[in-house]
């Protein structure tokens, strides 16, 4: 199975919010496959549809740490029901290579979705696993990472980054 093409900032793209799933059908599951295969591929933990260019609420995930067990999640229209706590985690996106950032989550919350096999899950979660659930989310509404930085780091990120793009044009 090829690899999807992640889409990297600031491609408009990741600022649309996402459109509900409607069905959840034999090429969304298809699509939910591909989009596995090329979070593993990355490598990354987490990727949003939006992330390969498809504007839908579904999201895929995987810790691969020993002390998480879940595995490989899959989850269609995703909504954060309850949130409590703060923490702090250093955190990178596949849309944004190559910059890592502290930045300010809740410590737990708690996620309503569907499956794969459209049933209704819900899920609480603490710690990684809350984080990832948290940035995936932001990517569905158009929001990436970036967008909790503080003002000085935010500043170090867009000079970073336009010395990136210039590089690329090169
Ligand atoms: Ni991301």
């Amino acid at each position: 199975m090829a690899a999807l093409q992640i889409c990297t900032y600031p491609d408009p793209i990741l600022r649309r919010k996402a459109e509900p799933v409607k069905t959840v059908d034999r090429e969304l599951r298809k699509l939910i496959d591909e989009m596995a295969e090329t979070m593993y591929a990355a490598p990354g933990i987490g990727l949003a549809a939006n992330q390969v260019g498809k504007s839908q609420r579904l999201l895929v995930l995987d810790l691969q740490r020993p002390e998480y067990e879940q595995g490989l999640m899959a989850l269609i229209n995703p909504t954060i029901v309850a949130a409590s706590g703060e923490t702090t985690y250093e955190e990178g996106c596949l849309s944004v290579p190559e910059f890592f950032s502290n930045v300010k989550r809740h410590e737990q919350v708690t996620v309503q979705a569907v499956d794969k096999e459209g049933h209704p899950v819900e899920i609480t979660a603490t710690g990684l696993l809350a984080v990832v659930l948290q940035h995936e989310i932001d990517h569905l509404e158009g929001r990436l990472f970036i967008d909790h930085l503080g003002t000085i780091t935010r500043e170090l990120f867009k000079r970073k980054w336009k010395k990136r793009l210039k590089e690329d044009k090169a």
